[in-house]
């Protein structure tokens, strides 16, 4: 609970950092929970019948508009989902999803397409959504939270449906779809380090 708590204050502090655009060096116990919460992370699928506080949500909406982006065009736009009958239309709709139906909460992390890049850049909105995407999953565990990235773009079907259920706009792109709540027992991280796949300096 201690660490827990300690995670959430390193998490408020990178926030509070880059919203004054000022870099701050962090103590060697801040950075070993920084990578302590990076590396214990893992998706969470069954939650507690317990709803998620409203600041907790701030907290995961910040981190992920904290994410890189290129030329800074921040091409994302999230939609907060607690409603039972939205979350059930898409649990029903979105079967690699149907944990959304039980969890007190979902993000659905979009693109902006009209804030992408012209020309050879078009695509970088994805990347940058997705960096969104993994800073939101890290806010929700640093804060005691379980999540797991259901993925929507680019298969056009739960593009679609996800659309149709939320009525998005044309330009706003269903990218990822986070299903949030407090884990439902203990979680074991997968190690997934495999020296083999690095090359230094040349392949
Ligand atoms: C692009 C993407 C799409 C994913 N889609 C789903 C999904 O539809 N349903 C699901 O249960 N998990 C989904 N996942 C979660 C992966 O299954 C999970 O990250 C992977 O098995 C590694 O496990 P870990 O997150 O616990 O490290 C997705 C992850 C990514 C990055």
């Amino acid at each position: 609970m201690k660490c827990m708590k300690r995670r959430t204050i390193v998490l408020l502090s990178l926030a509070a950092a880059v919203s004054i655009c000022s870099i701050q060096l962090l103590s060697a116990e801040a950075i070993q929970d920084a990578i302590t919460t990076i590396m214990t992370r893992c998706s969470v699928r069954s939650y507690l019948d317990k709803p998620v506080e409203d600041e907790k949500i701030t907290v995961m909406l910040k981190a992920a508009m904290a994410a890189p982006t290129a030329v800074n065009r921040q091409p994302w736009a999230f939609v907060v989902i607690r409603k039972q009958e939205v979350k059930t239309k898409l649990a029903e709709k979105l079967r690699s999803a149907a944990m959304v139906e039980k969890a007190p909460l979902a993000i659905l992390v979009c693109g902006d397409l009209n804030k992408r890049l012209k020309g050879d850049g078009a695509d970088f909105w994805i990347q940058d959504v997705s960096a969104a995407t993994e800073n939101l999953l890290l806010a929700a565990h640093a804060q005691g939270l379980g999540a797991v990235w259901c993925g929507v773009f680019p298969v056009e079907e739960r593009v679609k449906d996800v659309r149709s259920i939320l009525e998005l706009p044309d330009h706003i792109v269903p990218v990822a779809l986070v299903s949030i709540g407090y884990p439902d027992g203990p979680q074991t991280p997968k190690d997934k380090w495999n020296e083999s796949l690095i090359h230094y300096d040349k392949w």
